[in-house]
C-alpha cells in the first residue's frame, strides 16, 4: 500500500470515526432530551389532576373531577387515572372495562411508600386490564393521592417515532458532514503526501545518477525544512561530482604520458631476442604488457565516461551499415574467441536500411559488449545478429556464457558494477573494472537509443540496442561495406579460414555478398 493510500485512508477513517462518534452522542444526548421531556409533561397532567382534585373537593363538585379525568383518559397514552384514600380506598377509571370506574385497595409497600415519601413516584406496574404502564404518583393533604398512569406501550412507540425523526436529520448531517470530512481528508493527504512522494521520485532519480533534481519546496513545517534539506543536498552532490570529474580526469590525463612510455618501453622489450629465449625475463614482460595494457584500458574508460558525462563527447551520427559493422567486428574479435576456443558470428540480413549512428562509438559500443561476451563465456560462443523492427534497427550480442543472475540485471549497467556471482562462475579469473557497461549505455543514449539485457544464469547473455533507423537513405545489402571504416574485410576471413560464421538471411546469396566484399 503506498503512502498516499495510506494517509487517505488514516484520514478517511478518522472523519468516520469522529462523525460516527459525533452522531452517536448527539442521538443519546437527544434521546435523554426527549425522555426528559415526556416525564416533565406527565407531571404537569399529575400536577393538573391534582389541582382539579384540590378544587372540586373545596368546592364539593366531584363530577367536575370525573368529567376531567375522562378527558384525560381519552388521550391513548394514558392508560388510567385515579384518586386512592390513605386507608387503601378508592377508585381508579377505567376499571377492567373500558369505561367503569374501579375502587382499589392499594395498601401495598409502594403505595405505603408513596405517601411516607410525600414527593412524586414512578413505577413500572401493570394496569388491571393487564396492560405494563409505567404509573406516576403524588400523595395529597388528607393522606390520600393521585395516580396516573400511561401506556409503555404507546410511550415507546411515541419515543420511537421522535427518535427516528431526530435520527433522519441526523444521518442527513452526517452524511454532509461525511462527505465534506473525506473531501477535507483527501486535500490534506494529497498535501502531505505530494512533498513526500516528490522527495521519494526525487531520491530515486538520484539513486539512479540524475543530477542536479530539486523539488519544490513545501511550506515552513518539518516537511518543508526537509524539501529544502534535500535541494541543499542535491545541489552539494552535483558540485562534489564535478569535483571527482575534474579529478578523475586530471589524475588519468597526468597517468596518460608515463603510461605511453611504459608501453612504448615494454614494446621495446618486447621486441628483443632475449625476451623470447629467456623464459623469466619473458614472464616479466608477459606481466608487464598485462598490467600496463589494464591499466591503459582503465584510463581510456574513464576519460570516456568523464567526457561522456560533461556532454564533451562529440557524436558524429550519420547514417551507418549495421551488418556490415556487426560482421567487422565478429571478424576483428576472432582471434581472441578462438583462444578461448569459442566461435564467433555475424547473423545479418540480406538488406537492412542504414541506421542513424556514429560509426566509432557504435564499435567501442560492439566492442566492450563482445568483450564481455567472450569474457564470461567458457564454452559455446558469441553471435552478434542485427535485425530491423519497424523504424529502428536492433543489435543483438548473444552469448552462450554463464549469465547474469535476475535480481542483478537492473544494475548491471551502473559504474563499477562486477558482479561476483558471474565473476565466479567464469573458469579464469577476469579483469575488468565495471566501466565497460556504463560507457556502452551512456553511448548508446547519446546516439538517441536504448539498451537493455535479456539473460538467463547458466544459459547465456544477450545485450540489445536499438539505433533510429536513416528513414532518407535506401535500404543497403550488408555486402555494401563502409570500406573506409573496415577493420578487416570478410574475405580475408574466409582466406584465413576463420571460425567465424558471417550468416546472412539468403545462405547463398550471403556467401557471394561476403566474398564479393
Ligand atoms: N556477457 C556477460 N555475461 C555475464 N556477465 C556479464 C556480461 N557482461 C557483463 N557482465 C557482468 O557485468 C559486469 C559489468 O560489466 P562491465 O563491462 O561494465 O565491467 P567489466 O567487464 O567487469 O569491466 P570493464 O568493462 O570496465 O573492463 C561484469 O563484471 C560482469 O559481472
Ligand atoms: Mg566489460
Amino acid at each position: 500500500m503506498n503512502l498516499r493510500l495510506k494517509i487517505h485512508l488514516a484520514s478517511a477513517s478518522l472523519v468516520l470515526i469522529v462523525v460516527i462518534g459525533m452522531m452517536s452522542s448527539l442521538y443519546i444526548s437527544e434521546k435523554k432530551q426527549l425522555l426528559n421531556e415526556i416525564r416533565r409533561e406527565q407531571k404537569e397532567d399529575l400536577e393538573k389532576l391534582r389541582s382539579v382534585y384540590e378544587e372540586a373537593m373545596a368546592l364539593d363538585i366531584e363530577i367536575s373531577l370525573f368529567n376531567y379525568i375522562r378527558t384525560l383518559v381519552v388521550n391513548p397514552e394514558v392508560s388510567y387515572a385515579g384518586i386512592v384514600n390513605r386507608d387503601g380506598s378508592g377508585w381508579i377509571y377505567p376499571g377492567t372495562d373500558a369505561g367503569s370506574l374501579m375502587y382499589v385497595d392499594a395498601k401495598d409497600k409502594a403505595v405505603q411508600e408513596i405517601l411516607n415519601s410525600g414527593r412524586l413516584m414512578r413505577r413500572l406496574s401493570v394496569s388491571a386490564r393487564g396492560e405494563r404502564v409505567i404509573e406516576i404518583s403524588r400523595p395529597l393533604d388528607k393522606g390520600s393521592y393521585v395516580r396516573l398512569a400511561y401506556s409503555r406501550k404507546m410511550i415507546n412507540a411515541l419515543i420511537a417515532e421522535r427518535l427516528a425523526l431526530s435520527l433522519k436529520k441526523l444521518t442527513g448531517v452526517g452524511i454532509l458532514a461525511i462527505f465534506f470530512g473525506l473531501l477535507l481528508a483527501h486535500l490534506l493527504s494529497r498535501a502531505l503526501s505530494k512533498p513526500i512522494l516528490n522527495l521519494m521520485g526525487a531520491t530515486a532519480a538520484i539513486a539512479k545518477g540524475s543530477k542536479g533534481i530539486t523539488i519544490p519546496e513545501a511550506g515552513k513545517d518539518e516537511l518543508g525544512k526537509l524539501t529544502r534539506t534535500f535541494n541543499h543536498m542535491s545541489k552539494e552532490l552535483v558540485k562534489l561530482d564535478e569535483l571527482k570529474d575534474e579529478f578523475m580526469s586530471h589524475v588519468t590525463h597526468e597517468l596518460r604520458s608515463p603510461l605511453t612510455s611504459i608501453i612504448a618501453t615494454v614494446e621495446l622489450l618486447d621486441e628483443m631476442p632475449e625476451a623470447h629465449t629467456k623464459p623469466k625475463l619473458r614472464r616479466s614482460v608477459d606481466r608487464l604488457k598485462y598490467g600496463s595494457d589494464r591499466l591503459n584500458n582503465l584510463v581510456d574508460n574513464i576519460l570516456d565516461l568523464t567526457r561522456m558525462e560533461a556532454g564533451k563527447m562529440q557524436f558524429d551520427i550519420q547514417p551507418v551499415n549495421m551488418g556490415t559493422l556487426a560482421c567487422e567486428m565478429a571478424d576483428f574479435f576472432e582471434p581472441r574467441a578462438m583462444e578461448k576456443n569459442l566461435f564467433i558470428r555475424a547473423e545479418v540480413p540480406e538488406t537492412l536500411p542504414r541506421a542513424m549512428a556514429d560509426p566509432e562509438r557504435i564499435r567501442q559500443v560492439l566492442s566492450n559488449l563482445i568483450h564481455n561476451a567472450i569474457k564470461f563465456t567458457n564454452k559455446g560462443g558469441i553471435t552478434i545478429w542485427v535485425r530491423q523492427i519497424d523504424k529502428k534497427i536492433q543489435v543483438g550480442v548473444q552469448d552462450t556464457g554463464v549469465g547474469i543472475p535476475k535480481e542483478n540485471l537492473a544494475t548491471v549497467f551502473s559504474k563499477f558494477e562486477t558482479l561476483k556471482d558471474t565473476r565466479d562462475r567464469v573458469d579464469k579469473p577476469v579483469p575488468g573494472s565495471g566501466l565497460g557497461l556504463n560507457i556502452v549505455l551512456n553511448s548508446v543514449q547519446s546516439q538517441n537509443g536504448k539498451i537493455w539485457v535479456e539473460s538467463e544464469v547458466k544459459k547465456g547473455t544477450t545485450f540489445i540496442f536499438e539505433l533510429p533507423i536513416d528513414e532518407d537513405g535506401t535500404t543497403v545489402g550488408t555486402k555494401t561495406a563502409d570500406t573506409k571504416e573496415s577493420m578487416s574485410s570478410p574475405k580475408q576471413d574466409r582466406d584465413r579460414g576463420s571460425l567465424r560464421q558471417p550468416i546472412l538471411m539468403n545462405d547463398n546469396e550471403s556467401e557471394q555478398a561476403v566474398q564479393g566484399e
